[in-house]
């Protein structure tokens, strides 16, 4: 069991704010301070850079740096740190293989995407579609808005190329059937990328046996620095990729007009990488590691079916996913903008999200401009769910006057 008490003296914003109701984590958690203390001791102590000097602080910063890529392929089951690439975060994640396999698409071709997913997730591919002449196919979702093995199967063809897909949707919260997925992709031989910023925080994620061969997620919604993200990939489908970053420590031999690549990982980790987010996203894996995944996941199920639970009884509200695996609640007010509801919420310290979550497919399939969104982590308590409620409630008083 999570003594939230004890995790919260590991979040020393909860210090300097004791009174935070911090219910956005779906879009960044909180930091924990043994992350922040591994940042600042890079810096504090060695602070150079990697794979370039030939003197003692750059090689404990090289092994700092390549130990976190080992910690990351252990933490999603990796074949070898060789396919760990670091990255700015899932966006930079989803557009270097969009990118990358411009090259290998035809005009015709079929990219399987779906309206659950994030801008990062689909654009990268409505770009290369257009350029390359490819076309985009959409799942068609339930009428709850999932995506069903048999839906995906439907617009699967000898054409499809690419299967891009999100894990879990980070605005409804639904779970991807993707193991079943990738596994019919691949008697098609099509490629399946999973965008995972929304499990890999939340739940274990084994890039074996969900069989993918690309993945990608970010940092800082799991206790990790901004601005430092993964990309898994299989290691024959990595070196198919062209690298769109060109610069020190990519290149293998330069001439003067041409020069050849590296073999991934550092093929894709053009000039100066980010040392300290590696090293700081190593120690957030750390840190829930040792609380125990498995944990976390309940923890933050029981928050999610708790508030859902209240959130039932309350009238002039409209929840639009209550069948969502993760922890994620997505509603409005009947009759209230939802960013009035946000600022309201605000005055008491209770911070939601409000908007299209950068996913304006979803607001579209649910036919509104956007929505309320309430998400959880290990840090956030009953009291905290209590304090929504009573807080929505208030609110709901404000406007509708019920
Ligand atoms: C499902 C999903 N994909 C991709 C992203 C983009 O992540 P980042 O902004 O860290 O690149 C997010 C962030 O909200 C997300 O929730």
């Amino acid at each position: 069991m999570i003594d939230v008490k004890k995790i919260r003296e590991n979040f020393i914003i909860y210090q300097t704010q004791p009174k935070l109701c911090y219910l956005d984590s779906a879009a960044s958690s909180l930091k924990v301070k043994t992350v922040v203390d591994q940042v600042n001791k890079y810096y504090h102590t060695l602070g150079v850079n990697v794979h370039r000097g030939a003197y003692e602080l750059a090689y404990e910063a090289t092994k700092q740096y390549e130990d976190a890529r080992i910690t990351v392929k252990n933490f999603i089951n990796a074949e070898s740190e060789d396919n760990i690439i670091f990255t700015r975060g899932t966006t930079s994640s989803l557009n270097l293989i969009a990118k990358g396999f411009e090259h290998m698409l035809n005009p015709g071709d079929e990219i399987i995407t779906s309206e659950l997913e994030h801008h990062s997730s689909v654009l990268p591919w409505m770009v290369v579609a257009k350029s390359t002449g490819a076309k985009l196919v959409y799942v068609p979702l339930t009428k709850q808005g999932k995506i069903t093995v048999e839906n995906f199967k439907s617009v699967l063809t000898s054409k499809t190329k690419v299967v891009a897909l999100t894990h879990v949707s980070n605005a409804m919260g639904y779970m991807t059937p993707i193991k079943e997925i990738a596994s019919i992709a691949h008697k098609h031989q099509a490629v399946v990328i999973l965008d995972a910023a929304q499990s890999v925080p939340h739940t274990k994620v084994d890039v074996q046996e969900l069989g993918v061969d690309f993945l990608a997620f970010s940092g800082h919604k799991m206790f990790g620095p901004s601005g430092v993200g993964v990309l898994y990939g299989k290691t024959s489908l990595l070196n198919q990729l062209e690298p769109y970053e060109f610069g020190g420590e990519m290149a293998d031999q330069v001439f003067k007009d041409h020069f050849t690549y590296k073999d991934a990982p550092l093929r894709f980790e053009a000039g100066t990488p980010v040392i300290s987010g590696a090293i700081g996203l190593a120690e957030a894996m750390r840190y829930i590691e040792s609380i125990g995944m498995d944990n976390i996941e309940e923890h933050t199920k029981k928050l999610h079916q708790y508030t859902l639970s209240k959130m039932k009884d309350i009238d002039g509200i409209t929840i639009y996913n209550t069948e969502a695996e993760m922890p994620i609640i997505n509603f409005n007010v009947i009759g209230v903008h939802p960013h009035d509801i946000a600022t309201t919420l605000d005055q008491y310290q209770i911070n939601v999200r409000a908007g299209h979550h950068c996913a304006q497919l979803v607001t579209k399939f649910l036919d509104v401009n956007s929505t309320l969104r309430v998400s959880f982590h290990v840090y956030n308590s009953i009291e905290d769910c209590d304090i929504f409620i009573k807080g929505l409630k208030e609110s709901i008083q404000f406007f509708n006057g019920f």
